[in-house]
């Protein structure tokens, strides 16, 4: 059995707690919430080892193009895919103003990029996304993010972390 004889001491919210909770009344064998979190941590760092890269897909308004690969470049994103998406959202286009003209198709053009990235990018990149693509009108576009199994940079064989950037 594993000592455990470390003591930490962690500052909670309520809802943490409940979150926690939940989660460990869940589990078949009722763990205490120090060992829920303890679980819960483990898992977490797992994930992060099988996972170490994400796929980030964001589909924006063709004008902020520029902005946004300009935000990411200066973090330190080494490449970018960019495709000249149409799509449609909640609206279907209806209510949405392109190049002065309201349009009356369900499809509007759009942007698509796709970026890949180390783990722990993630997170700087999407605001990067959101603050760049951001207008605050319908339209304003999506953010998806999955994970990504394997980079390889056909030229020199590189794989992962090494091909990434
Ligand atoms: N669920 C979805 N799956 C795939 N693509 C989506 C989805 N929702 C939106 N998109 C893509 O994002 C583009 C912009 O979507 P949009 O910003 O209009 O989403 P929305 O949910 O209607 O939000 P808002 O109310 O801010 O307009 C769409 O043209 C489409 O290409
Ligand atoms: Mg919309």
């Amino acid at each position: 059995m594993e000592k455990l004889d470390q003591r930490i001491q962690l500052v909670a919210s309520a809802e943490f707690n409940n979150v926690v909770d939940r989660w460990r009344r869940d589990q078949a064998d009722l763990p205490s919430r120090s060992e829920a979190i303890r679980r819960l941590v483990l898992h977490g760092l797992e994930y992060e080892k099988s996972y170490p890269m994400r796929m980030i897909t964001a589909i924006i308004r063709p004008h902020k193009y520029e902005e946004l690969r300009d935000a990411l470049v200066a973090i330190g994103i080494e490449g970018i895919t960019v495709t000249q998406v149409q799509g449609f959202g909640r609206q279907r286009g209806h209510s949405e103003i392109y190049r002065g003209a309201e349009y009356q198709v369900m499809e509007v053009p759009k942007v698509r990029i796709d970026v890949a990235v180390s783990a722990e990018l993630v997170e700087k990149a999407v605001r990067e996304i959101e603050k760049a693509a951001n207008t605050g009108k319908t339209g304003d576009g999506k953010i998806f993010v999955q994970p990504l199994e394997q980079v390889v940079r056909i030229r020199t064989g590189e794989t992962n972390e090494m091909a990434i950037g």
